[in-house]
């Protein structure tokens, strides 16, 4: 069976794709290290360093019979979705058209695609957030995003493959990129540990739903062991405010500095907090992970694999 990540580069890419060399199979990732590193990739995996809108990505379908397609490249960075509109929709969407052309036109069995909970749901009246729940997108991320999980529903119908739509929370671990402006906790973790100033946007009260990579690729694993498809929630269903997050990983590098208070930035929300009631009923998967041991967890690799 012939596997396809794309943005295996990436930090949840790289964690699934190690997962299933370890199951052996046979991994082909296509990733155009845009925010995923080379050294994140499975030397057991075949590499293509390719952009998901690149019309030669019908040639990776050709090469190699693709059973499954995980598809997580993105933009991921809300703020680019607003200032680079136009690189978000041609990424995002057109690239994620591109590769469910090739997908349905090259016959695979079934796809799985990393939506994000906060990006679709967006603020809501109740919490935490239930897959029943209205979508209310409040950034071109969140849309784009929406916009996906609609075109893979379309072309399921059209084509008849299992589709598994992640609705994700906030993930952290090792590997997250603090280059990119999303992943709040690698951003203070590398910053921590290099001794530098820390800006927190916004009164620092945001809540998030931090949910730890294992608990994620476990989440996903039980949901293909199960064979099951649609719209999953995947969250601990718990919320962490930023400041909350700065207390418990100062301690974590005996950090002497103040955050630096700026203004809040436009497409944040104040609140995220996802429900995962609906996979654990079905699978009884519940994360394993509480915010102060996964911290603990990310604190320590970061200060032994990049300081
Ligand atoms: N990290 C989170 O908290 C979170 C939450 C919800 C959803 N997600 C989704 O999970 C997926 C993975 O996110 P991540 O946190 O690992 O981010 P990441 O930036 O580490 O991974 C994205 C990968 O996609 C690659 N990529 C970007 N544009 C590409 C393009 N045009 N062609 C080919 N490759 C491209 C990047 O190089 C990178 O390796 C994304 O789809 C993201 O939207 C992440």
């Amino acid at each position: 069976m012939n596997v396809l990540v794309t943005g295996g580069a990436g930090f949840i890419g790289s964690h699934l794709v190690d997962r299933l060399i370890k199951e052996n199979k046979n991994v082909i990732i296509v990733d155009n290290l845009s925010t995923g590193l080379k050294e994140n990739v499975n030397p057991s995996a075949i590499f293509y360093k390719m952009d998901i809108r690149s019309l030669n990505l019908k040639k990776i379908f050709q090469n190699h019979e693709i059973d499954t397609v995980y598809h997580l490249a993105a933009q991921i960075d809300i703020r680019k979705s607003l200032s680079e509109i136009e690189y978000e929709i041609d990424v995002n969407i057109k690239g994620s058209v591109n590769l469910l052309v090739n997908a349905a036109k090259y016959g695979i069995k079934e796809i799985y695609f990393t939506s994000s909970g906060g990006g679709v749901y967006g603020e809501q009246e109740t919490y935490p957030t239930t897959e029943e729940n209205s979508v209310n997108p409040e950034s071109p991320y969140g849309i784009d995003k929406l916009a996906i999980e609609k075109y893979i529903l379309c072309f399921q119908k059209l084509y008849g493959f299992k589709a598994s739509i992640l609705r994700l929370s906030n993930v952290y671990g090792p590997r997250q990129n603090p280059q990119s402006e999303a992943g709040v906790i690698a951003i203070f973790t590398n910053r921590m540990l290099k001794d530098k100033k820390i800006m927190i946007y916004g009164s620092g009260e945001q809540m998030r739903d931090f949910v730890y990579i294992d608990d994620v690729i476990n989440v996903i694993f039980t949901i293909r062991e199960e064979n099951l498809d649609g719209i999953f929630n995947i969250s601990t269903g718990k919320t962490t405010t930023v400041n909350n997050v700065f207390e418990m990983l100062k301690k974590e590098f005996i950090y002497k500095r103040t955050p630096i208070y700026l203004e809040k930035r436009p497409g944040e929300l104040m609140k995220s907090q996802l429900s995962y009631k609906k996979i654990a009923g079905i699978t009884g998967w519940k994360p394993k992970f509480s915010i102060e041991k996964g911290l603990k967890a990310t604190a320590k690799w970061f200060k032994n694999n990049r300081k």
